[in-house]
Parts: structure tokens; C-alpha cells; sequence
């Protein structure tokens, strides 16, 4: 079958299938435009017909005729290979593979309608979902349902002839030979939908009893969290008018920001929002709200969110909800109106940090998330710029500040991020072993460690790769203090005393009392 995608691959030309969708000008043997996937202010989309492929420098994607029409038409490489061909009448022999994926989105699409219409039957679950204030109009636009002890379930596939084929999406598991156990029964049941409007999985969450608050489909062919988002395909097209989308945390966010008006919510499927899902924003928005809930898990996951979504070149609104509150309970405290202007009078997350230093609030902090966000911009002139705004409000020389940001992005780019240091997995370890105080902005990480730290303090420990979690140690205590060591940020001594960097912050420190933590370092260094 690869061959056979490969033949395909020589006969194309990436200009001419490019050239059909984007205009591109060229610049002595090579191509280039405004990169058709990210807001793009500078053409940073190249494309080169000598190795046949494109590269956009400024959000990363790159690759060949095929990937592009897949990225471009929001389809699948192998449907974006089939299209080409019948685009230029290319012979394309490729085993239909997609034909048992087909069937279980349609199977699941059956039984979503089963257990949509099992909701009415249940008063446990209307009960459940007028106490929350979702209308039926609401349940009916999700499809919302309630998942029936499992004969009800089973009888329905075999009835439809599916059953064996379900079992596939591990929504079911066998027990003998004719009895089967549903992963949500007893629950009420959120469908979930691909940016394509195929039914994927489910979402449950528990009613009443036992067990955890919601369960999700096991990951699958089909079923792929970290390319999912809740509620995008339901709001695609409010996503694309308003160019905006507003992140939230949970399935319930998300149903009840939609029944108020807000439809571009979306929010991740319980894992931590990644690379994958901010590039498929980016597909349709330029400007994400950040809209966590009002507590310490909600700001942590905000910083956690804020540099996917500037690598794949989106503007970062936080929105912040009063302490302990999520946005269903702000609605129903202040009103839609409220909420409404809280996120429209919000600031970009640069000028926010920016105010911040001008009203002298944590300054030092804020500093330091600056030029830490600043270096997951891919738009130079734009970090650069910001860089000066700040260089000047703080009187921190540019050069310093620069070279902070400039040497992250030194870093290794998009699919080289995941390799993790050996100092960095001794930390990552320790950090799970010890759980000790640490405050992560005093150290040296690279985006993937500092995500995966960030998980382990949530005690996330599902997306952490296990080899890490079993990393082989000796003495952890006195291998974790050394990478600590090693790990610290600290500025060469003869770059301090030459453009005291350091006597600035403490100027700043001094010109703002209060509202600077203490350095964190002595925490861990036997200080105070
Ligand atoms: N989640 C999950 N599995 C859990 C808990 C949470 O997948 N055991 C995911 C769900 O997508 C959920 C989101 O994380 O919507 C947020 O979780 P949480 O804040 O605990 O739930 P709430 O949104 O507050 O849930 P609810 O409002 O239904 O109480
Ligand atoms: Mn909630």
C-alpha cells in the first residue's frame, strides 16, 4: 500500500497542488506565502519543489503534497492521497482500510441515539440535568444520554449486528461468552464528536453510587484525546465566524456556556491541553479565552495551556473567575451579561503581564513569565517587539532579556521536544519520589520536562511516560539534590555584573514592596 502512496507521491507536483489552494510568489528556486495555518503577518510558508515538500517557519508544520491537502481540507492523509488522485487522474490502488473505521463511527453514532433515547426514561438523569440547569433543547443539541444496565445495551448490538465490531472501541468488554459489561452504565452520557462530526466515544459521569466522577472511552483508532476537544464540531461554525474560542475545563462547562450563548466553547477531554489541540484550534482561531475555574488547578492549568497555543500562533486571553467559582457558577451568580464582559474586557496575556509590572504587582514573577511565554512566539518581530515594550518598562537591557528568550528557542523544535535530558529525568523521578516544595520558574526545563513536572505536581501521573516513573535510582534524595544543581537558572556570573541584571531586579524589588515571593531556591537549599 505504501508503494503505492509513494508512486503517487512522484508524480505530484507540490507547487501545482499547493498553487490550487494558496497563491504562492516565487523567491529564487523556492516558493513561499502566508502560512494558510496559522495567523500569519510574514510569509513564513515555504515550499521547496526540489525535495517536494513545504515548511512553514513559524508554526512548525511542514511536509509533503499529500499532508498539506490532509492539513488543508481537515481530512486524513490516505483521503487526502485519494482525492489528489482523482484530482489528476492518478491510478491508486489503496486497500480500503477506512472501511471498518467508517463503520464504527456509524455504530457509535447508533448508539449515542440508544442512549439518547434511554434519557427520557430515566428520572434520575432528567432530575440530574435540570438541577444543573441544562434545558432539553440543550440535551437534545448534545445528544445527552443515559447508558441503561448493559443487556439493554447488548441486545441493541446484536440486534444491529454490531456487537462484535463495538467491542473493538473497548466501550464494552466480555465477560463470558454471551454477557458484556457497558464502561458507562448507570451514567449519563456526553457524546463526543471529531472536528468532522463522526461520533468518536463517550464521556460519563457518574449519578449517584460509587466510582469515579467520569469515565471516558479507552483510547483507540477512533478515539484520540489528545486531538479531541469537546465541543468544537458543536460550535465549528460560531469557532469560525468569531475567531476565537473560549477553553474551559469540563464537559459541563462547555454544555452550559453553549445553552448561554457562549457556542465557541470547547474544552479537553480531562487530559492537559497539548500541541495537537492548539494546532487544531489554530485552524479556525486566532485568539483563545482561557476560562479555568477559579482556583489554584485552574491557574496552573492556564500556564500550562498559554504555550501551546503561542507556538501555534494564537493570541492568549486569561480570563480570571473569582476564587473557587467555575463559569457555570459565575452565570448563575452575576448572569450571562457578567461573564460576557469579563471576557471581553480581558487582556492579551503579554499586556497583562505587562500591566502588571506597571502597577508593580509580583514584578519578578511576571518578568520571568514574560520572557518565559515570549519564547514559545513564533512570530519574531512580534516577540521582539514585546521584548522592548517590557526592556523599557523594567529598564532590564534588551540583550538580556533577548538572550533569556533566544536561548529556550534554542531549544530542539517540534518533534525533537519529547527527548527528555538525563538530569531532566532524574528530576522528573525525584519529583514524583520526594514530592518536595519547588517552584518550577527557578529552573532551567525544557518545555516538555516542565509539562511533565507540572503533571506530576497535579499528581497526573496517566500522561507520564512510565519509564520515567521507574527511571532506576540509587540514592534518589542525593541524585535529585544534583539535578537540582544543574538545573538551576543562573545567569553567568560575568553577565550579571556586566549589565547588573540583578541590581535592576532588586531596583524593582526595592521600587515595589511587597507582592515578590521569596526565591524558592532557599526552600530547597536548606534556607528558610
Ligand atoms: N475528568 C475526567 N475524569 C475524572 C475527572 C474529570 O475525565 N475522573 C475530566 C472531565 O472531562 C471533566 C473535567 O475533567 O469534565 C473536569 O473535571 P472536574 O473539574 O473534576 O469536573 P467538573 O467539570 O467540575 O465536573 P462536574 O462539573 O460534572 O462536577
Ligand atoms: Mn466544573
Amino acid at each position: 500500500m505504501s508503494s503505492d502512496i509513494d508512486e503517487l507521491r512522484r508524480e505530484l507536483d507540490i507547487v501545482d497542488v499547493v498553487s490550487d489552494y494558496i497563491h504562492l510568489e516565487r523567491v529564487g528556486t523556492n516558493f513561499r506565502a502566508n502560512c494558510p495555518f496559522h495567523p500569519d503577518r510574514t510569509p513564513s510558508f515555504y515550499v521547496s519543489p526540489s525535495r517536494q515538500i513545504f515548511k512553514c517557519f513559524g508554526c512548525g508544520v511542514g511536509g509533503d503534497a499529500i499532508k498539506f491537502v490532509s492539513l488543508y481540507e481537515n481530512i486524513s492523509y490516505i483521503e487526502a492521497a485519494k482525492q489528489l488522485a482523482r484530482r489528476y487522474g492518478i491510478r491508486l490502488k489503496i486497500k480500503d482500510e477506512s472501511g471498518e473505521k467508517a463503520k464504527i463511527h456509524q455504530i457509535l453514532e447508533r448508539v449515542a441515539e440508544f442512549y439518547h433515547s434511554k434519557l427520557k426514561e430515566n428520572r434520575e438523569a432528567l432530575e440530574y440535568l435540570k438541577e444543573r440547569g441544562i434545558e432539553g433543547i440543550t440535551a437534545k443539541k448534545f445528544m445527552l444520554g443515559f447508558s441503561p444496565p448493559t443487556k439493554e445495551l447488548a441486545e441493541f448490538l446484536r440486534k444491529e449486528g454490531a456487537l462484535e465490531i463495538y467491542e473493538k472501541t473497548g466501550n464494552i468488554t466480555r465477560l463470558d461468552e454471551s454477557k458484556f459489561r457497558d464502561l458507562f452504565r448507570n451514567r449519563l452520557v456526553i457524546p463526543i464528536r471529531d472536528p468532522r462530526g463522526r461520533f468518536v466515544g463517550f464521556g460519563g459521569r457518574l449519578l449517584g453510587g460509587e466510582g469515579p466522577k467520569y469515565v471516558n472511552s479507552p483510547e483507540s483508532e477512533v478515539f484520540k484525546k489528545r486531538e479531541l476537544l469537546f465541543g468544537l464540531y458543536e460550535g465549528l461554525n460560531y469557532l469560525r465566524d468569531l475567531k476565537s474560542a473560549v477553553l474551559v475545563e469540563g464537559y459541563f462547562d462547555v454544555i452550559s456556556l453553549h445553552q448561554e450563548g457562549f457556542r465557541n466553547a470547547v474544552a479537553t477531554l480531562g487530559t492537559s491541553f497539548g500541541k495537537e489541540h492548539a494546532q487544531i484550534l489554530s485552524r479556525f482561531v486566532s485568539r483563545v479565552y482561557l476560562l479555568f475555574d477559579g482556583d489554584e488547578a485552574g491557574r496552573k492549568a492556564m500556564r500550562l495551556a498559554t504555550p501551546h497555543l503561542l507556538s501555534a500562533g494564537i493570541d492568549v486571553y486569561p480570563v480570571f473567575l473569582p476564587d473557587g467559582m467555575d463559569p457555570h457558577d459565575f452565570i448563575s451568580r452575576e448572569g450571562k451579561k457578567a461573564l460576557k464582559a469579563l471576557i471581553e474586557n480581558s487582556s492579551e496575556v503579554f499586556q497583562l503581564l505587562l500591566e502588571r509590572v506597571k502597577k508593580g504587582e509580583k514584578v519578578e514573577e511576571a518578568v520571568r513569565d514574560f520572557t518565559y511565554f515570549a519564547s514559545f512566539m513564533k512570530d519574531e518581530i512580534r516577540s521582539f517587539a514585546l521584548l522592548s515594550e517590557l526592556s523599557k518598562l523594567t529598564k532590564i537591557p534588551l540583550d538580556i532579556l533577548s538572550s533569556k528568550v533566544y536561548r529556550r528557542r534554542e531549544e530542539p523544535p517540534s518533534g525533537e521536544e519529547d527527548r527528555l535530558s538525563f538530569t531532566e529525568r532524574v528530576f522528573l523521578k525525584g519529583l514524583f519520589e520526594l514530592r518536595p516544595e519547588i517552584d518550577l520558574d527557578q529552573l532551567n526545563l525544557s518545555h516538555r520536562a516542565r509539562e511533565l513536572a507540572q503533571m506530576i505536581l497535579r499528581e497526573e501521573y496517566y500522561d507520564v511516560p512510565e519509564d520515567i516513573l521507574n527511571l532506576r535510582t540509587t540514592d534518589i534524595e542525593a541524585e535529585f539534590e544534583g539535578a537540582l544543581e544543574r538545573l538551576r537558572i543562573d545567569i553567568p556570573r560575568e553577565e550579571l555584573e556586566t549589565a547588573g541584571l540583578r541590581e535592576s531586579v532588586r531596583e524593582m524589588i526595592r521600587s515595589h514592596k511587597g507582592g515578590i515571593k521569596p526565591s524558592a531556591l532557599r526552600r530547597w537549599r536548606g534556607g528558610a
